[in-house]
């Protein structure tokens, strides 16, 4: 375990980690979970730090999780939305990083769907160089990576010692809403660093980011991680230990042309107990949540006893409070 490397680090991005620094967090989360369990407090951890939460997007598990994670490590989180800020009379993200610089010591941040891709990481890399606080990636259209961690948590817990090596189905899935890729492109990151199984399935032209792929595949050859692509969820769920539904949008259309080009998947990219019939007896089903209900997944799957998507929305908890303790000045 790393003890000061993470130690005034931004989380922006997963790819900005090694293998080590990512096993010294989930090390610090499982800890802190435990101790929890056992009824111990963390408030000296981080005693009268603030941080500040900046959320453009809707929120309900990052906003509760990191607010009760400053709480259980002794200090406060404030909650702020760009339109009460005043970035809404156009001040610049810079003078906002500049200024929160001298009141807080970490700055959350939620925001994607600006008009580009990428334009939101801009901003989040922005405001990192022009603060000395760790800024920390709550969503952006490239990446979720404080989810990613507590789903590998999760895998932990689940799969048990020879987690790596368990077949995880990362599959799209259909909703009517066009939603970050953020989730497959960090899953995909964290699993070619970690040295994980993974497959990617979904309908032709959900293609991930290039750049993820092309990180990926240079990662993978150094951990020995497995990452496959395939276009066919009947076939990807079978002998899967994890399968994992998450809805996102294709970068070859625009939202308009993708809303009708998705309609011809509504049924054959749905999990449903079918997919789990020909998975491992023991296979688990994930999801970052909020879920479509009946549109990404069937009420009988995510209800079932297959699901863990409650257990890994905990995780959220205790895996910000690891990155919060580890990197907060
Ligand atoms: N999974 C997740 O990020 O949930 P929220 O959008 O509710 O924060």
């Amino acid at each position: 375990m790393l003890t000061k490397a993470l130690r005034g680090r931004d989380f922006i991005s997963l790819m900005d980690f090694n293998k080590e620094e990512l096993e010294t967090i989930l090390d610090v989360a499982m800890e802190l979970k435990r101790e929890k369990a056992m009824g111990m407090l963390h408030d000296d951890l981080l005693r009268a730090k603030t941080l500040a939460m900046v959320f453009a997007n809707p929120s309900t598990r990052t906003r509760t999780s990191f607010e009760a994670a400053m709480t259980e490590l002794g200090g406060h989180a404030q909650f702020h939305t760009p339109q009460v800020m005043q970035i809404a009379h156009h001040e610049t993200w810079v003078d906002t990083a500049r200024v929160l610089d001298r009141f807080v010591d970490g700055i959350v941040i939620r925001m994607y769907g600006l008009e580009h891709y990428g334009d939101a990481r801009k901003i989040l890399r922005l405001m990192a160089d022009n603060a000395q606080i760790p800024i920390y990636n709550a969503l952006d259209d490239k990446e979720h990576p404080f989810q990613i961690m507590a789903d590998i948590m999760t895998m932990i817990e689940k799969l048990g010692p020879d987690w790596r090596n368990k077949k995880v189905v990362m599959s799209w899935a259909y909703s009517e809403r066009v939603k970050s890729a953020g989730v497959p492109q960090t899953m995909t990151i964290a699993a070619s660093l970690l040295g994980m199984n993974l497959t990617l399935a979904y309908p032709e032209k959900y293609d991930v980011d290039p750049d993820y792929m092309a990180f990926a595949k240079k990662a993978s050859e150094k951990s020995g991680a497995k990452i496959n692509v395939v276009h066919d969820i009947y076939d990807a769920a079978k002998d899967a230990d994890v399968i994992y539904a998450k809805s996102w949008g294709s970068f070859l259309m625009s939202k308009e042309e993708d809303k009708e080009y998705r309609k011809q998947f509504k049924e054959d990219w749905k999990i449903q107990k079918k997919h789990f019939d020909v998975a491992h007896k023991q296979a688990i089903f994930m999801h970052c949540l909020p879920a479509d209900r009946n549109l990404e997944v069937t009420d009988e799957v995510i209800d079932g006893p297959m699901s863990v998507v409650y257990d890994e929305a905990e995780n959220r908890l205790h895996t910000e409070k690891a990155v919060l303790a580890l990197t907060m000045k």
